[in-house]
């Protein structure tokens, strides 16, 4: 059964563009949530939050204390979490620990990536009433060697259709398609009934989503399909050094700052 707040996501689809950012935490949830239908707790924070050279890192411990943490900051939005690397392996160990997570964080629904390889355990989670969304084109758990967009060639092309499709059909309620060349994402999205949220896989999609913390400017790192919507490492670096400056000089903290 499809609830109300995924239903009003899906109704979005070509009407309104449907608008995703990930948090890892409370504070930044909070101010998400009042711009944002969907906030996914990405396993992005293994790279963003822990330096991993991969998300296959993350541990279903570490999603699930960050979840906690978000779902704190949470109000209107729907909150999605991503299953870890091998958290999903066979349709029993996917049901216990997409049950777990939902149980310990309160999330709306999770993310697997993956498309026909993975589609009976998709297919017997939302059987077992877990709200399921998707992960198409660049698979971060499973990509091996450079990161470079998808739908090259004709068979590559093939498959993201065919595993969107078939993803599409099983129920899921939207697809996110990760650096999914801009034609293959349009003939996607229009090809299927539930939305496709793109990440560096054009405006054709029904809607987008970021890393936060690229689009805050709190790393250094410069993707194509990024946009920087702040600095806040100049920010933070700036504050820091006032700090530090007023501490030398005696300057902080002062009578009022005191007991
Ligand atoms: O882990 C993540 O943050 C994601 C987004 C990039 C879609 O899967």
């Amino acid at each position: 059964m499809i609830t109300k707040k995924i239903q009003k996501i899906i109704k979005k689809k070509n009407k309104k563009k449907i608008v995703c950012l990930t948090a890892y935490s409370k504070n930044i949830a909070e101010i998400l949530d009042r711009h944002c239908d969907i906030v996914l707790v990405g396993d992005s924070l293994g790279s963003a939050l822990y330096d991993y050279n991969s998300t296959k890192k993350v541990s279903l411990n570490t999603i699930i204390e960050h979840s906690k943490s978000v779902k704190k900051g949470i109000k209107n939005s729907l909150m999605v979490v991503d299953m870890p690397f091998k958290t999903y392996r066979n349709k029993k160990e996917a049901l216990k620990n997409a049950r777990h997570i939902i149980l310990q964080t309160k999330c709306d629904a999770i993310k697997l990536e993956g498309g026909k390889k993975i589609i009976k355990i998709v297919k017997h989670l939302i059987k077992n009433k877990i709200q399921v969304m998707g992960h198409v084109g660049l698979l971060p758990q499973s990509q091996k060697g450079k990161f470079t967009f998808k739908g090259k060639s004709k068979i590559e092309r093939n498959k993201i259709f065919n595993d969107a499709k078939i993803l599409a059909l099983s129920g899921v309620f939207g697809i996110v398609m990760e650096c999914v060349e801009k034609s293959l994402a349009k003939k996607i999205t229009s090809s299927i009934k539930i939305p496709t949220i793109g990440i560096g896989s054009s405006v054709h999609c029904d809607g987008q989503i970021l890393v936060t913390d690229d689009l805050l400017g709190l790393n250094d790192k410069n993707y194509r399909f990024v946009k920087k919507y702040a600095n806040l490492k100049a920010n933070i670096d700036k504050a820091a050094n006032y700090f530090k400056k007023d501490v030398i000089k005696k300057l902080f903290p002062r009578n009022k700052n005191s007991y």
